[in-house]
């Protein structure tokens, strides 16, 4: 089995429980999944992964949250040429901007975006927001065998 890593930056819980959702389904399709807050992730460990997946709330201004993830996002993005890249996250009320900026920065470092665009779900996960997640993970697990 491969170990497929998510990590998450999450305030007030809403990206957390879609980072649970996409373990569940990378664990359907047969691999680990390991869930880890982005301030007990390595980066060093996900440039050796061929795919993973990284959740983030829109924060700021349609932003990544700047004091961690954003940091862990600067240190990420050397290394991770030819890596299919789950992206997740909530927000509030704006259009999904920190999201499309957070596409292309992952384009831009030369990692494909598994199924092309980050989920991107208003507040908390509803059941076809978690049911999205659960298929992301079950494509990373695709990704990885
Ligand atoms: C400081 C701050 C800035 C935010 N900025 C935005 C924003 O620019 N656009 C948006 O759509 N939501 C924004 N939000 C709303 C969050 O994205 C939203 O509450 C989200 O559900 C939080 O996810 P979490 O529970 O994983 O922390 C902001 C929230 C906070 C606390």
């Amino acid at each position: 089995m491969v170990q497929i890593s998510i990590v998450y930056w999450s305030g007030t819980g809403n990206t957390e429980l879609m980072a649970q959702k996409v373990a569940e389904g990378v664990r359907e399709a047969g691999q680990e999944a390991v869930v880890l807050s982005v301030d007990l992730a390595d980066v060093s460990e996900l440039k050796k992964a061929r795919a993973f997946a990284l959740g983030c709330p829109s924060m700021g201004a349609e932003q990544l949250e700047e004091t961690q993830m954003e940091l862990f996002m600067c240190d990420l993005e050397n290394g991770i040429g030819g890596k299919q890249i789950g992206l997740f996250g909530s927000f509030g009320w704006g259009g999904g901007e920190w999201m499309r900026d957070w596409e292309e920065r992952v384009r831009n470092a030369g990692a494909s975006v598994v199924g092309e665009e980050g989920i991107i779900v208003n507040g908390a996960p509803d059941e076809e927001a978690e049911e999205k997640c659960k298929e992301l993970g079950r494509a990373l697990a695709v990704a990885v065998s």
